[in-house]
């Protein structure tokens, strides 16, 4: 039986532990907001898990585990504190580290999103297209881009209805706020609006700890595909973010839609940095 206990009161720290404790101490004081930390009662395994992030759509609560370790051949141990978290639960995972997601497969674990990197550089403007910052006038054509196009592109895994998916774009564009949220929408040369991009600028990098860009959504006309309009505003996108001092930009995208993941690390010049993956209880 699991013996997790807050290593806070009556933790016995041995020799062999000291490492794995020091890491833990560690992760627990970077964690923002500080997560709780189970152990294994004999020290062979670790986690930290935070119960109340909000899912990016819906707002549902789940629990984002920070970090978990475990000793050498005590994978087992680790699986175990995995497994006692309940309800959806969240965890991510670079790209290379094929030990964390065999571990969190093996305790029912799937790909969700895969997070994507990209740094921001100097690109020259494309004639065809120009941008410009998002007004009140532009919600209709938020509205119906979002629910005809990035709707098609949430995770299926959590199994939203389409009807649910699409009232809760219509949510996050009704109260999106624009000015912490910048928001380009691209035209072309007729100043038809021909489509959009909406970033964050709180996202925690977890590998520099530094707070930088999200692309929340990006999203062409159905019309404009494969015209490069994407480019364009991926590079309008730049240029407001060297504007506003930020290197790089992450995004999230859909695991099980390999097409924008191949445009986004093709033509978009994203490189691919980790998965996030989900345990969704069984009903
Ligand atoms: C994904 C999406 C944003 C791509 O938009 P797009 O405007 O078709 O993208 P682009 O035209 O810039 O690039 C598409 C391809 O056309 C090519 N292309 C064709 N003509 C081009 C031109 N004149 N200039 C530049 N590229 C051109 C690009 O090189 C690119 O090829 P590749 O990715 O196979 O290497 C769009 O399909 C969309 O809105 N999808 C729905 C929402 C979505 O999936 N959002 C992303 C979720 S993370």
């Amino acid at each position: 039986m699991l013996r997790a206990r807050d290593p806070y009161r009556a933790m016995r720290i041995d020799s062999d532990d000291l490492e794995a404790y020091r890491h833990a101490e560690m992760v627990r004081l970077q964690a923002s907001p500080p997560g709780r930390i189970t152990w294994e009662a004999d020290g062979s395994a670790y986690l930290t898990a935070w119960p109340g992030l909000r899912e990016g759509l819906s707002g549902a609560v789940q629990t984002a585990v920070q970090d978990f370790g475990w000793r050498p051949g005590r994978a087992d141990a680790a699986a175990r504190l995995l497994g006692d978290i309940d309800g959806v639960v969240v965890a991510d995972c670079a790209i290379d580290d094929d030990e964390r997601a065999e571990l969190l497969e093996a305790a029912g674990f799937v790909p969700e999103i895969v997070r994507v990197r990209r740094r921001v550089s100097e690109t020259p403007h494309d004639p065809e297209f120009t941008s410009r910052a998002c007004g009140p006038g532009d919600l209709p054509f938020l509205f119906w881009l979002a629910s005809e196009t990035c709707a098609h592109t949430v995770p299926r895994v959590r199994g939203w209805t389409d009807d649910e998916v699409r009232d809760a774009f219509m949510r996050r564009y009704a109260t999106l706020d624009m000015d912490a949220c910048p928001t380009l929408i691209l035209e072309d040369a007729r100043k038809e609006s021909c489509g959009f991009v909406v970033f964050e600028m709180d996202y925690v990098d977890p590998a520099s700890g530094r707070v930088t860009a999200f692309i929340l959504d990006i999203a062409t006309h159905p019309d404009y595909w494969g015209k490069g309009a994407a480019q364009a505003m991926m590079r309008a996108g730049e240029a407001e973010m060297r504007r506003r001092g930020v290197r790089t930009m992450f995004a999230d995208i859909s695991a099980d839609n390999p097409r924008p993941l191949a445009r986004a690390t093709k033509s978009l010049g994203f490189e691919m940095v980790g998965h996030q993956w989900v345990r969704i209880p069984k009903l």
